[in-house]
């Protein structure tokens, strides 16, 4: 498998270790997002617990090795973790320096999915290696399959306890989250977040009006929106093509999202045609403002 999001500028190449492709992670992106989250979230001195699921619904290995000189480098998972914990501690820092009693709790949980029996394997080995097994079915929970066959599960755990969430889902390419998914998780977890990667230069290279092509863009729910004949129709006579697709892109994926919020960052790629977007999406101005 190829993905689109190798030699990123300002990134390292990074090769998974067990199945032997090539990956960039995403999750500094991520990362930096939950510290902020975190910290702004509990800016208020006297908040005692912060109760927040985080979803990884494209999990990995949890694990990859640096190319270039074969040092692993931690997949998404124990980043979110750790990342979480960090920010947790800092708060209580700066609450210690500001002379405030109350010590704050970051209540959080971790669903991890993923689909590929391999990578599942690694990655629960991988966490339990870094002494995590205990938290097992506790607070750290490792699901095999796919995103949206276990989507319901986690919806029903969260909306009975009413806790913040964040779902980070870092897909491969464009296809594998469907639009209605991401509006599923918006009616039912109103307060939810999601960050989304799109690999909206794969779409543009792919794009026909094939069969195959046609049925992708109609599972994940764009076929309608997306006027692919007018699209190709002006392939040729248009050198900024490409451009006129991906704002048309980013046209649909806020409004097939259904979110009130959308932000779209362009992740460049020093290969050609090879860049892709990572859009936050959700309902909240206040969660909007924390990602800007
Ligand atoms: C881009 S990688 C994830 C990288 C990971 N987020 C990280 O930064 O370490 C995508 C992963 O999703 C898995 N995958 C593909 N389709 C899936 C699906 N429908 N549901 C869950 N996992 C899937 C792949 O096997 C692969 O391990």
């Amino acid at each position: 498998m190829v993905c689109p999001r190798k030699n990123m500028i300002g990134t390292s190449e990074i090769t998974h270790r067990e199945s032997n492709f090539t990956v960039w992670p995403n999750t500094g992106y991520t990362g930096e997002y939950l510290t902020h989250y975190i910290q702004v979230w509990n800016a208020d001195l006297r908040i005692p617990t912060f109760p927040l699921t985080l979803i990884d619904g494209f999990a990995g290995g949890g694990l990859y090795l640096n190319s270039q000189d074969n040092s692993p480098y931690p997949g998404s998972p124990l980043r979110l973790i750790k990342t979480a914990e960090a920010a947790a501690a800092a708060v209580n820092v700066k609450r210690q320096e500001g002379g405030v009693r109350t010590q704050f709790t970051l209540r959080a949980e971790y669903f991890f999915i993923e689909k590929k029996q391999s990578n599942y394997e690694y990655l629960s080995r991988y966490l339990s290696e870094q002494g995590l097994s205990s938290r097992f079915n506790s607070d750290i929970f490792l699901l095999h399959g796919k995103f949206t066959e276990r989507l319901n599960e986690i919806i029903a755990r969260i909306s009975k306890r009413k806790r913040r969430c964040i779902f980070l889902l870092d897909q491969y390419g464009y296809s594998n989250v469907p639009f209605g998914a991401i509006r599923t998780i918006f009616s039912r977890l109103p307060n939810a977040e999601i960050i989304l990667t799109f690999a909206t230069d794969w779409l543009i290279d792919y794009m026909s009006n094939d069969d195959k092509h046609l049925k992708t863009l109609q599972r994940i729910g764009i076929d309608q929106e997306l006027n692919i004949d007018g699209l190709l129709g002006e392939k040729s006579d248009n050198k900024n093509w490409r451009q006129i697709v991906q704002f048309e892109l980013h046209r649909v994926i806020e409004l097939q999202s259904g979110a009130k919020h959308y932000t779209p960052f362009f992740i460049v790629s020093k290969k050609p045609n090879r860049s892709f977007c990572l859009v936050h999406l959700s309902n909240n101005p206040r969660a909007r403002d924390v990602m800007t």
